[in-house]
């Protein structure tokens, strides 16, 4: 008999049907005479429970029926007496698919996410990470649903490219070259025009470069994409490997910017209370009791718009009424997590969006404010995350781009078809990156990057 999920097995009222239901064995208790067994299979964070009269059962398949194992139940439909679900299964026939052995990791006990972390092949079964999954699967659809009927045309740009978009210098090098034996040129440097392509190339940082492309011929688009970054970043916030959202507007200005952003987020997170409810009451129960909450008021408040210079006169009135930080406050500076998050958490109470950085601590591209100082970028901060999405207006003028570039000593000619843009129709435009992952640990609730992607990539670790 073909089997019907969990989730549509639980709403059903048709008492006295014969179902079949298959998954993973979360619980077995009960007497010598009666047995019940939890089943999940992913399509819910609940479990069916299956009633099983053990001397109508072969002694062989119920000794297998031990947490985690993978079983076939047929049975019929109950309304269930116990106060904790609405229906069960009156087991008639159990097949075990397979069995999981007595080392099976996961038992009933709670599991330390250190512990689920060297277990990743197997904690997607645990209810934490079912959870989180599932919630990241509904932030996904959230994503190309609000940019879809806004009108956004969804656009891949390459994971491969020979530019560096953040202009960090912490990319990846994709190279075919026998690394024993690089080919050298007559200056003694390495000759990429024997590597694969024909010159250095690395894994994106970023497809906001190549998006810049797309906004200014079809108006508005989005990426949804890998992205690689190699600094060695050994904290609850940072992938080696991550994804990130990043639309890109044609004829946007700096307050369109902030509302998109804004708006963005928020439908985001109302699309998890509308569709994660079960999945959000678990996690609020189990990780954080403040999680709902959280996510109810970002969802109501405006989010503050600071600019950068008055964001650290806030600072450094608080580092003279006691507040004390690890890293120093002055402005120029590049903030750190502790300083977003006391802005944040402490000072305004709801998410900031910051504009007008000082143009050292951020990337050639942005707009130069009147001031020659400043310039058009916007971070939003979230409680409990600190930096979520960095966006800005880019420079569309050509010679003021050019000369940014100069100042910063760039190497011109990977960025010749980027400059083109600013020759050949050029147009006042913006978008934003938002880091997917750090999303997902704000809808979630979760502590650490590493627990909200399914194979984390960080500092020597890249297991699977
Ligand atoms: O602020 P970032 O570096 O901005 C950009 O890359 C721009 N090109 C985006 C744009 O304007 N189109 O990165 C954007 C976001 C950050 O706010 C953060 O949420 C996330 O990407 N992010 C990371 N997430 C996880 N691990 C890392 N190492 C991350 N680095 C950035
Ligand atoms: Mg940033």
């Amino acid at each position: 008999m073909e089997r019907t999920k969990v989730i549509d097995l639980l709403k059903r009222t048709d008492y006295g049907s014969n179902v079949t239901v298959k998954g993973w064995v979360r619980t077995r208790r009960g007497s010598k005479a009666v047995n019940f067994i939890a089943i999940n299979d992913g399509s819910t964070i609940k479990n069916i429970q299956v009633v099983v009269d053990v001397e109508k059962f072969d002694e062989n398949i119920l000794k297998d029926i031990t947490t985690g194992a993978c079983i076939s139940v047929e049975g019929v439909l109950t309304q269930s007496q116990g106060a904790e679900q609405s229906v069960e299964i009156q087991g008639t026939k159990i097949e075990i698919l397979g069995p999981a052995g007595s080392d099976y990791p996961l038992q009933k006990k709670g599991h330390s996410m250190e512990f689920l972390r060297e277990h990743a092949n197997i904690r997607m079964r645990t209810n934490t990470f079912g959870a989180v999954f599932r919630i990241r699967h509904n932030m996904a659809m959230a994503i190309h649903t609000y940019f879809h009927n806004h009108g956004f045309f969804y656009l891949n740009t390459p994971l491969i490219t020979a530019s560096d978009c953040e202009g960090a210098g912490q990319m990846f090098q994709v190279t075919t070259l026998d690394l024993n034996n690089l080919p050298k040129n007559e200056e003694g440097k390495i000759d990429y025009s024997q590597d694969f392509f024909g010159n250095a190339t690395n894994l994106t940082v970023s497809g906001q470069l190549e998006g810049e492309l797309g906004a200014t011929a079809l108006g508005s688009i989005y990426t949804f994409g890998p992205t690689f970054r190699a600094e060695n970043s050994n904290t609850p916030r940072h992938l080696a490997e991550f994804w990130m959202i990043e639309p890109e507007v044609a004829f946007l200005e700096l307050n369109g910017l902030m509302e998109l952003e804004e708006d963005f987020i928020k439908y985001c997170v109302q699309w998890a209370l509308d569709n994660c409810k079960d999945d959000l009451e678990f996690l609020n129960k189990m990780i954080d009791k403040t999680l709902i909450q959280r996510l109810e008021s970002v969802v109501k408040e405006e989010f503050v718009r600071l600019p950068y210079t008055e964001g650290i006169k806030i600072l450094e009135e608080a580092i003279k009424n006691g507040k004390k930080f690890e890293f120093p406050v002055s402005w120029g500076c590049d903030l750190a997590s502790e300083h977003e998050r006391y802005l944040v958490e402490e000072h305004f109470k709801k998410p900031v969006i910051m504009i007008d950085y000082p143009k050292e601590i951020k990337s050639f591209y942005m707009k130069m404010n009147e001031d020659g100082k400043t310039v058009q970028g916007t971070d939003v901060l979230f409680p409990a995350i600190g930096e979520i999405i960095g966006g800005s207006i880019r420079e569309e003028n050509f010679e003021k781009l050019n000369a940014r570039m100069d100042e910063l000593k760039m190497r011109k000619d990977p960025y010749d078809w980027y400059m083109e843009t600013r020759k050949w129709g050029s147009c006042p435009h913006g978008g934003f990156g938002l880091g997917f992952e750090r999303l997902i640990l704000f809808v979630t609730g979760m502590q650490n990057i590493r627990d909200v992607i399914p194979f984390p990539r960080t500092p020597k670790n890249a297991m699977f």
